[in-house]
């Protein structure tokens, strides 16, 4: 048999795994270390109430033989997928109908599962820095050639996000067929006001491209004015895919529930120059290669959209927003250059003296037993920059600020 030689051309490790080997190699050489991890976006807090007892009662249901559910439907129970439609989309403006919502169990796979419907031949953008799994998954895909130096891959359309441009990508200067974008921006924390979405929609009309929008941090914008949803702006039903996840915004990280939308109005071309609807091939690629999330965990979900569900919600985002805003107001007062925090989880700083992204994370590391994420991880653009996560306990976010602002003199 022969293997898929695209693996191959992968850089060594995910980012995140490369980080977990470099912190249990140190934590195996240093076993008194009380090692923080800021590092990956994992969520810390206990689920909300109302989706644990939502959920025991779903157990309880499977065990009466009038309550209990097999195989449920591919694409989700229309119950999850009426109060997303209404509740996400509606109340919002968007005409987002609950068929066009397939629920999954993460944005992660679902990003890198769509792949499977789109042709091969395609160019394609992605930001720099940019969140690795749209890179990776193209990779194996065979979208992409080989790995540069600089770790770029041929083939690719990188459009650089750093404090010089404000972190607002500028438009491709050539046509593109798919753009990744996803807001708020993982890993800078940036955001996208409705004329620059307003942009991205446009050009994704003129040149008949399609946007992979990630809005798996949406919960986590407090500014009024910035958009929550890609179909926020006018004529993006017929040019983007949305990306959503309760991870994020109710703790599901390892509960796994999210949901992509799919307009029944976007539509590609088939090599015989037909239009196709997208939406046609993706209810054919969930029916055939999966079976859908637990019933259990659907009821989970079902239970953010309460009433009581929204407050329980709100308040794991704020608390997480807060450890942002500790993060951010100590970090600038030890004069470093501090980015995102304000709308998203994640804060973005410009690593000190001149250090490169891996030396800001060994230093951390080896002296204040704190791990965050070398902004280099996410693309060549990240270099010199530095990821800290918000997704902490208070205690450890402090202690970790302690330890950070005693060891680093700027
Ligand atoms: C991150 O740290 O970037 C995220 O946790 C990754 C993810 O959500 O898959």
């Amino acid at each position: 048999m022969r293997i898929n030689d695209n693996y191959l051309k992968l850089k060594a490790g995910y980012l995140f795994p490369e980080i977990a080997r470099r912190v249990s190699a140190f934590a195996h050489a240093n076993p008194d270390a009380q090692i923080i991890k800021l590092g990956i976006g994992d969520v810390t807090e206990p689920l909300p109430e109302v989706c644990r007892e939502a959920m025991h009662a779903a157990i309880d249901d499977m065990g009466d033989p009038s309550r209990f559910h097999g195989y449920g439907p591919e694409q989700g129970y229309a119950w999850l997928r009426e109060k997303i439609a209404q509740l996400d989309y509606q109340t919002r403006g968007c005409k987002i109908d609950a068929d066009e919502i397939f629920v999954s169990d993460g944005s992660k796979c679902d990003t890198g599962n769509i792949l499977d419907i789109l042709g091969k031949g395609n160019t394609i953008a992605v930001l720099d820095p940019v969140y690795p799994v749209y890179v990776d998954t193209n990779v194996m895909a065979g979208n992409t050639g080989a790995a540069s130096d600089d770790g770029k891959y041929d083939g690719l359309v990188y459009l650089p996000v750093t404090a010089d441009n404000d972190f607002t990508p500028e438009l491709p200067k050539q046509k593109v067929d798919i753009i990744y974008l996803c807001y708020p921006n993982n890993p800078t924390g940036a955001v996208a006001s409705k004329a620059a979405l307003k942009q991205w929609v446009d050009y994704a009309r003129d040149n008949e491209a399609i946007i992979l929008f990630d809005a798996a941090y949406e919960a986590f914008i407090t500014d009024p004015d910035i958009p929550h949803s890609i179909y926020e702006i006018e004529g993006a039903r017929d040019v983007a895919i949305e990306f959503r996840s309760f991870s994020k915004n109710a703790g599901f990280t390892g509960t796994r529930c999210a949901f992509t939308v799919v307009p029944k109005s976007l539509t590609g071309k088939a090599s015989d120059g037909s239009d196709v609807e997208v939406h046609k091939l993706w209810n054919r690629r969930q029916s055939t290669k999966f079976n859908g999330v637990s019933y259990i965990v659907q009821r989970g979900a079902e239970a953010v959209y309460t009433d009581v569900g929204r407050q329980q919600v709100g308040e794991l985002v704020s608390f997480y927003l807060e450890n942002a805003r500790l993060i951010r107001e100590a970090l600038s007062a030890q004069g470093m250059n501090v980015y995102g925090g304000v709308n998203a989880p994640y804060v973005w700083i410009k690593a000190p003296n001149g250090m490169t992204s891996w030396d800001l994370f060994d230093k951390l590391l080896n002296e204040a037993h704190v791990v965050g994420t070398p902004g280099s991880g996410f693309g060549a653009a990240g270099e010199g920059y530095f990821r800290i996560s918000a997704f902490n306990s208070r205690a450890n976010v402090e202690a970790a600020l302690d330890r950070i602002t005693s060891n680093l003199a700027v």
